[in-house]
This record gives structure tokens, C-alpha cells and sequence, in this order.
């Protein structure tokens, strides 16, 4: 029988999540395959990542590019049906909660394959988002269920899912994040976009804040009460860029939008900076390691663990010019609890409950 492992990746934040998987599998000598959807395409999207973090370029890019939801889904869904047919893997890897992770989780199913979901369980319990619909389908369809919090588990658990299918390994995402901390230096971004020593970094591309009119003027109005205060840079997903452009986002003396930037620039831009304003969720758990303070502004989060023992809080619109006030006045943090298994050994655990369950499957 096949041994071939076959990993799934698309956009933006699979790509950290993948980095560790895939090198702690090739530490074991099991057979790969790299495919890459083609969800996101920009080279500030996708490529910058594999050539910072040493991901082998994917073998193969199914090329789907951008669409709404069902036909982007269903493009992902014929070109990995056609793959996983040919190439009969063993087991598919799948990452977090974007349009790749639930089309290939479905493809796989179908197929009867095994499959394997790392960062299972998370719940923002908002189904307007389009990830927490990903993450419910993709959970209630993988074998093996890759937790990287206590509370994923327990979601889980909640669900009905039995205990055997539920492994808490920790966060592959910090293991990226550990194995290149000493990369992040925030003083060549200092020097080229001339920033005084406080700053503040912002990433907004949520639908729930960047789609519609209404909720991209309250935005607007929001940043710029924050950058009355101090200087932000905003590397700009390109999800609202036009929008918020058109609704006056940019023309604030101390507003500093940017194209996006690659990880290890953005990670030393954060890691130098005052605080961190954000929608994103990979954010809201690197803030969480570096010690930088985090305001996500958000109604809710999957990641609660980030609140109860990292740097996050949630905030709104109408309270976000406030919490930065607080945040700038009370000065860099000095102490906070790290959630568990976030130890940069995640990688090699996954890698262990992924041999193992080949095993048994052979
Ligand atoms: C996707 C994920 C979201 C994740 C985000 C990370 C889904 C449903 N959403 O959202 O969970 O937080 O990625 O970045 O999967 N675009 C480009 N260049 C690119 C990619 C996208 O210009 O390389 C533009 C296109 O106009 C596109 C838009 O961004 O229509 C949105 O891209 P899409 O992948 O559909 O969703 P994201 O908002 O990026
Ligand atoms: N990131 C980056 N450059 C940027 C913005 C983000 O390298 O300009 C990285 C960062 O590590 C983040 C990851 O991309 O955790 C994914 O972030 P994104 O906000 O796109 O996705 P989400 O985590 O919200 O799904």
C-alpha cells in the first residue's frame, strides 16, 4: 500500500502551519507530495514564504486562483479529485480553515482517504464567518484531529467526536516562529519606512471588517483615532485595498500603508513594534509569543487561548482608539504565561501521530 502523504496548502497562513509538518515527516524518511492550490498567487502571498521558511516548492499548483466562495471551492475540488485519483496517497494533509482545507477535505473523503486536519477543533462559534464553516466540515470529515489548544479539544469532545480521532500536539505555527526568532530584526523596516521609535503595526482583511461600505467607514474613522496617536504601518492584504483606499484609509499623516511583507520582515516589523491592531488569526498567536500587545478587533475568536494566556483582547471599533491609549501607556509587557505545547516541538509530534496512524492503516 501507498505510504505517500500528500499536503494541501493555498493561501497565506498555511504556509507557516506546513513549514514544520513537512520537514519533521522528511526527518522520517516518509514519501510527499507538496501541492499548492493556487489560492493565493501574489508573490508577497505565497512564494516569499517557501523561499524564506525552506518550503520545497510544491510539486505540484493546481492554479485556481481568485473566485467567490462555491466556484473557487468547487475548481480546488476538480483539480484535487483528478490528483488524488491518480496518485492515491495514503493519507492528506490538511491546514486551519481556508477554501483549500475544507475543498480537499471533501475530495478526500469522498475517496475514501485518510485524512488529517492539523489546527482541528477551533471555534469562533460565528457562522457568518466563512472559516468557521470550513472548520466544522473539514472536523466532522478528518480521521486524525490536530489540536493545537485545550479548548480545541474540548470543542471536539462537545462535538461528539470520540477521543482516538483527537491528539493535542501544540502549535505548528510557533514552531515556525521559534526556528526563526532570531531572523526577525525590526531595524531595517525602522530605517526604510523612517519610524520613530513607538510604532504600531495593523493587518485588516476580515470580510466582517473590509467588505461592506458601512463597516470600512467606521474602520476608517477607528485607524485613524489610533494613528492620532502614533505612527501605523498597514502591509495591506490585498482583500480591501481598493476599498479602503476609496474610503479614505490612506490619507492620514501617520498612516503608513504598505504592499504585504514577507514573514520574516513582518515578524521583525511586529516584534519591534508598540502594539499590534489586527483581524488576522496567526497573528493574534504570534503576538501572543513575542510579548506584543494585541488588539483584535473583532466581536469574537477561535483562539481564546490567546486572551487567557497570551497578550490578545478583543476590541470594537468604537473602543479601539481607547485600548490603544491603555496599551501605549502601560509600556511593554514584562511577563505572561505561554499556552501549552506552543514549545516549537509540534512539528516532530504531528509527524509521530501521522507515522503512527500509517501504520496501523497498512
Ligand atoms: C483567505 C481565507 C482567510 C484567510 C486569508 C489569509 C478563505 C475563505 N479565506 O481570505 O481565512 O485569513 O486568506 O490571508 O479561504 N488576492 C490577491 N492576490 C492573492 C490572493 C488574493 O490580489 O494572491 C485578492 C483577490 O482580489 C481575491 C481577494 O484577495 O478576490 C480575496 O482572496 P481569497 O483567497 O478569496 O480570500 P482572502 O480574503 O485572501
Ligand atoms: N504575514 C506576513 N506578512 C504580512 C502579513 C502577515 O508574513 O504582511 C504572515 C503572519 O505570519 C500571519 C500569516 O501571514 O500569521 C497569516 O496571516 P493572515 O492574516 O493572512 O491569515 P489568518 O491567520 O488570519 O488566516
Amino acid at each position: 500500500m501507498s505510504e505517500l502523504v500528500l499536503h494541501v496548502t493555498g493561501a497565506r497562513p498555511n504556509f507557516p502551519k506546513a513549514a514544520p509538518v513537512i520537514a519533521a515527516l522528511e526527518a522520517r524518511g516518509v514519501p510527499q507530495l507538496l501541492v499548492h492550490t493556487g489560492q493565493h498567487y501574489d508573490e508577497r502571498m505565497s512564494d516569499v514564504f517557501f523561499r524564506q521558511l525552506g518550503i520545497p516548492m510544491p510539486d505540484i499548483n493546481l492554479e485556481v486562483g481568485s473566485g467567490a466562495h462555491g466556484a473557487q471551492t468547487a475548481a480546488i475540488m476538480t483539480g484535487l479529485e483528478a490528483l488524488f485519483v491518480e496518485r492515491r496517497p495514503a493519507m492528506v494533509v490538511v491546514y486551519g480553515d481556508v477554501n483549500s482545507t475544507v475543498a480537499a477535505s471533501l475530495v478526500a473523503a469522498k475517496l475514501g482517504i485518510l485524512t488529517a486536519h492539523v489546527e482541528a477543533g477551533l471555534r469562533s462559534f460565528d457562522l457568518t464567518m466563512p472559516e468557521e464553516v470550513n472548520r466544522m466540515v473539514t472536523d466532522r470529515l478528518a480521521d486524525v484531529l490536530l489540536t493545537t489548544s485545550v479548548d480545541a479539544v474540548a470543542h471536539l469532545g462537545n462535538e461528539g467526536v470520540h477521543a482516538e480521532r483527537i491528539h493535542f500536539v501544540g502549535n505548528p505555527m510557533i514552531d515556525t516562529l521559534l526556528a526563526h526568532r532570531d531572523r526577525f530584526d525590526p531595524a531595517p523596516l525602522r530605517a526604510e519606512l523612517d519610524l520613530p521609535q513607538t510604532y504600531l503595526v495593523a493587518t485588516l482583511h476580515r470580510p466582517g471588517n473590509v467588505d461592506r461600505p458601512q463597516d470600512v467607514q467606521e474602520l476608517v474613522q477607528a485607524m485613524h483615532a489610533v494613528a492620532d496617536q502614533a505612527r501605523v504601518v498597514v502591509p495591506l492584504h490585498p482583500r480591501g485595498r481598493d476599498r479602503l483606499r476609496a474610503a479614505g484609509f490612506f490619507d492620514h499623516p501617520q498612516m503608513q500603508v504598505v504592499d504585504p511583507y514577507g514573514y520574516l520582515e513582518f515578524m521583525g516589523l511586529v516584534r519591534g513594534s508598540a502594539a499590534v491592531v489586527t483581524d488576522s488569526g496567526g497573528v493574534q498567536e504570534e503576538t501572543t509569543i513575542l510579548g506584543v500587545p494585541c488588539l483584535t478587533l473583532r466581536p469574537n475568536t477561535e483562539r481564546p487561548v490567546t486572551i487567557t494566556h497570551g497578550t490578545n483582547r478583543l476590541v470594537r471599533r468604537e473602543t479601539l482608539a481607547e485600548a490603544v491609549r491603555e496599551v501605549l501607556a502601560a509600556g511593554p509587557l514584562q511577563d505572561w504565561p505561554v499556552p501549552p505545547l506552543w514549545d516549537g516541538q509540534a512539528g516532530p509530534r504531528i509527524a509521530e501521530v501521522i507515522v503512527r496512524r500509517l501504520a496501523g492503516a497498512r
